[in-house]
């Protein structure tokens, strides 16, 4: 069975920074309805650190998570999400198989580091969002330099900060 299409979805700072103390370090809402348009109807792949730091702010906000799937990567088999869409992956095998087996057309990895880090051989495409200055940040996002075909990109604003948002694939 082959992969379905797999996409990364990841905001960075001009440094490739992407997070800090386990948190985004920027609010930028045009990236947050973005990040939940493009996962709506799609499976997204997520480490658990990630996840639990996303549903807790969902949870604080009332609203529901908006992918249609989760598929939380974790060491932890008895990880347990009170969510009845999210499902836990014990290795990237476990994942890979899952993901093959899943009848989607493109999933979507939506972090962290250690998720990237893993996927991005078998992602297809990057959909990046740039944020203007540096964030101080204590995480990265890995060396993407061969995905060196630029699809689209657009500059824009929001909540003071400015970003360029990409789509990349490999030549
Ligand atoms: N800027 C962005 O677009 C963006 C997006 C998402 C996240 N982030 C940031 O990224 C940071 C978090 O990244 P992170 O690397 O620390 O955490 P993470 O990737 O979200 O989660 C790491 C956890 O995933 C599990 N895991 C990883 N590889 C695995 C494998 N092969 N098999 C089974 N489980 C595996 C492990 O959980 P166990 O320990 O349970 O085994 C590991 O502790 C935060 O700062 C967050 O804000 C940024």
């Amino acid at each position: 069975m082959n992969l379905p299409k797999v996409s990364i979805i990841v905001a960075i700072d001009e440094k490739g920074g992407i997070g800090k103390n386990d948190k985004i370090p920027w609010h930028i809402k045009k990236d947050l309805v973005r990040l939940a348009n493009m996962t709506r109807d799609h499976m997204a792949i997520i480490g658990d650190r990630s996840y639990n730091s996303m549903a807790g702010y969902y949870d604080r906000s009332g609203r529901p998570m908006p992918a249609k799937e989760y598929l939380v990567l974790s060491k932890n088999k008895d990880f347990k999400s009170q969510r009845n869409n999210t499902s836990v992956a014990t290795s990237i095998g476990d994942a890979l198989n899952r993901i093959k087996k899943s009848g989607e057309k493109e999933v979507f990895v939506i972090g962290g580091a250690s998720i990237y880090k893993q996927f991005i051989e078998f992602a297809d495409r990057l959909y990046l969002t740039v944020v203007k200055g540096e964030f101080n940040c204590d995480t990265f996002f890995p060396d993407y330099s061969d995905f060196n075909k630029e699809i689209f990109s657009e500059e824009d604003f929001d909540e003071g900060h400015r970003f360029t948002f990409r789509i990349l694939e490999r030549e």
